[in-house]
């Protein structure tokens, strides 16, 4: 397998009980399946792409991360290592940092090195076995930081934890380009509840991934080992898993395509027979060909995502790229907590 050597994702511990309290707010197999149900009943079949992320999910994408095809983890780590001291003193001391989506908190790792005296760190996850796991590793690293995760789908409300009332300000941390999984009209929508989540005047650190020459991007969403096509094909393993199908994997095949019109790689898994899969007593037919649309990434200009940014009531206070311009982590500041600041 080619991997870029840069990264420390495989190397660590996934292991030991969690200490501390977290909240569980993660879907539950209801909501799974009625998500799975409605998806595979659409004319268009799809999939939510957060249900990639059990245990098994998180370790693929950790893996993926690794890959040399997969730019985008080793760009935004390069432009992180660049400019880390100053994006921590723009964060500022006594923070509270949020993370949506944290994973591995691996980039994380670089921001609580240069943190002076945050207030705690609250990364969010949805994979919640991986999450804790992770959450202990940083509390043997950080001592000294509250470490407070919160398992929940972070598309729902957040809680302010107790750590907030020493907080001189909040910030929230969201790389990967994760804010590419939504729609453009969802992203306004999420990134509005991220303004109320910091304040007026609360930052948010985001990276987004810029458009760029198609093969590269098809390359990323589709190595030749074959990881990511296991990433996509782990979806149907969870819904025999947890949801009793039948799906057979083998009669499946990943699929990455870019959407020209809507700038946006899409996965997909693609019949590859006339069959029928049950899930839950429910028949799905599957004609050959025929895929299930799992997630997409829209990709970026800089000044596309800032007026988004600005739709959801921030202005954009800094903005870092990479000398390729393949990427871009930019500084968002609240100006209201959720409006248009103009209109
Ligand atoms: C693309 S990975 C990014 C991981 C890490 N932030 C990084 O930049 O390498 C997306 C992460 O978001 C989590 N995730 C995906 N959808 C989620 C949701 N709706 N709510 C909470 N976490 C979610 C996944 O479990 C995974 O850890």
């Amino acid at each position: 397998m080619k991997r870029s050597g840069l990264h420390p994702y495989r190397q660590r511990s996934l292991t030991g009980e969690a200490a501390g309290a977290h909240v569980d707010e993660a879907p539950d197999a209801d909501e799974f399946l009625s998500d799975v149900l409605r998806g595979l009943s659409a004319r268009r079949k799809t999939l939510p792409c957060k249900y990639f992320y059990d245990a098994e999910g998180s370790r693929l994408f950790d893996e993926i991360c690794e890959l040399d095809e997969y730019y985008v983890t080793r760009t935004e780590v390069g432009i992180l290592e660049a400019n880390v001291a100053e994006m921590a003193e723009l964060l500022g001391d006594r923070c509270l940092l949020f993370e949506y989506g944290s994973g591995s908190s691996v980039k994380t790792r670089l921001l609580l090195d240069q943190l002076e005296s945050p207030a705690g760190y609250v990364p969010i996850d949805i994979s919640c076995d991986h999450l804790l796991a992770t959450a202990d590793d940083l509390r043997r690293a950080y001592p000294e930081i509250p470490i407070l995760p919160i398992c929940s789908d972070y598309t729902s409300a957040v809680t302010l934890p107790p750590a907030a009332a020493f907080a001189r300000n909040r910030a929230l941390f969201f790389p990967g380009s994760t804010l590419g999984n939504f729609a453009p009209d969802e992203s306004i929508d999420f990134l509005t509840r991220m303004a109320s989540l910091v304040g007026p005047g609360g930052l948010v650190l985001i990276g987004e991934d810029l458009q760029k020459d198609v093969q590269v991007l098809l390359d990323a969403y589709d190595d030749a080992d074959g990881v990511t096509a296991a990433f996509n094909l782990n979806l149907l393993s969870r819904i025999n898993q947890e949801l009793g199908g039948n799906f057979r994997l083998d009669r499946f095949s990943h699929e990455a395509r870019w959407n020209e019109k809507r700038a946006r790689v899409e996965m997909h898994l693609r019949s590859e027979v006339d069959q029928v899969v049950q899930v839950a007593g429910r028949a799905f037919r599957f004609v050959p060909g025929e895929t299930i649309w799992t997630e997409s990434s829209h990709k970026f200009t800089p000044e596309a995502f800032a007026a988004t940014a600005k739709k959801a009531g921030f202005c954009v206070d800094r903005i870092w790229t990479d000398s390729k311009r393949y990427f871009s982590i930019q500084l968002l500041r609240a100006v209201t907590d959720g409006a248009d600041p103009e209109a």
